[in-house]
């Protein structure tokens, strides 16, 4: 405990340095660190998948990122840095409003609010400083002259994308898990991608850890149970299910009970993987 204690104290001391001398941040304190090897390489290879149809198809277009949820930058650097070692032609355009949307006056989104994780909730009061190591971080970038960001919601800046007719050929979803948030980012943007008869954009995202066909392998509920857990649970982040005995020592599952249950919905468009990253199946 107390070596943990002083290693977000080491870490707050590094990053309050380093950003006053202008350099890249990684403050662990604000749970920078998140990017496992495992789903940077399926976000990776979905990139460069992308990059190859496109180079073959595409070369003399500019190659259109869309990062829905940005936090410090950690997963835009990774996509970014690719597609900029790879293309001459690109733009990368992150998505995030950096706002604690708690609105006094919107019931929906005060409740939101009460129903985060206690990470979540963490991140969302610190999050103007956020915003701030953010942009500080992406003006260390090589892709710096080829981005920008949005600060708005991700349904205000479809509307705004759509007004200009930009089409897309890679959008990664990582904003909002609640069910209604990731229902519009998947179905508004899904209408912009690059849609043409030999090449088509990807629509892909983060954090769907659990699909529902998996519940008779983990649970104890019917069918109709777990969908009635995940239909009462819409407006929540992340929720934790008792498992079956001998599943695991926890006996419980953590999950985004949004994403279970809108790619349930849409039955059969999605490929899982087991790091939680998702694309849509072309
Ligand atoms: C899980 S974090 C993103 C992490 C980032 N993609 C990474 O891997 O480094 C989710 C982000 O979504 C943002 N967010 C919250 N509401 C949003 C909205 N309505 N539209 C877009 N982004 C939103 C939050 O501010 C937060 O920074």
């Amino acid at each position: 405990m107390i070596f943990k204690k002083i290693n977000l104290l080491v870490s707050f001391i590094k990053t309050s340095y380093n950003y006053l001398l202008h350099k890249e941040v990684k403050p662990k304190y604000l749970f920078y660190g998140q990017l496992q090897k495992k789903r940077e390489k399926d976000m990776l290879d979905a990139v460069n998948s992308q990059i190859d149809k496109f180079k073959s198809k595409k070369n003399n277009e500019t190659f259109i990122f869309v990062e829905i949820g940005s936090y410090l930058g950690e997963s835009l650097k990774l996509f970014g840095n690719r597609i900029g070692n790879e293309l001459e032609n690109f733009l990368l355009i992150s998505i995030d409003p950096y706002s604690e949307f708690l609105d006094k006056n919107d019931k929906e989104s005060e409740e939101n609010l009460v129903n985060q994780t206690k990470t979540t909730y963490l991140m969302n009061k610190r999050i103007s400083k956020i915003y701030n190591y953010f942009i500080n971080n992406v003006s260390n970038y090589h892709f710096k002259h080829k981005h920008f960001h949005l600060r708005m919601t991700s349904d205000d800046a479809f509307k705004l994308l759509k007004s200009f007719n930009i089409k897309l050929d890679f959008c990664y979803v990582d904003g909002l898990h609640y069910y209604q948030n990731i229902k519009n980012d998947y179905l508004n943007y899904s209408t912009i991608l690059k849609n043409e008869s030999n090449y088509s954009g990807l629509i892909c995202g983060d954090d769907y850890e659990f699909s529902f066909d998996q519940y008779n392998k983990y649970f104890d509920y019917s069918k109709e149970d777990f969908l009635a857990i995940l239909n009462q649970n819409k407006t929540k982040d992340y929720i934790f299910l008792k498992t079956k005995a001998g599943i695991n020592k926890k006996n419980k599952i953590g999950f985004h009970p949004g994403l279970t249950l809108f790619f349930n919905e849409i039955d059969g468009k999605i490929k899982r993987f087991d790091s939680g990253f998702w694309k849509k199946i072309s």
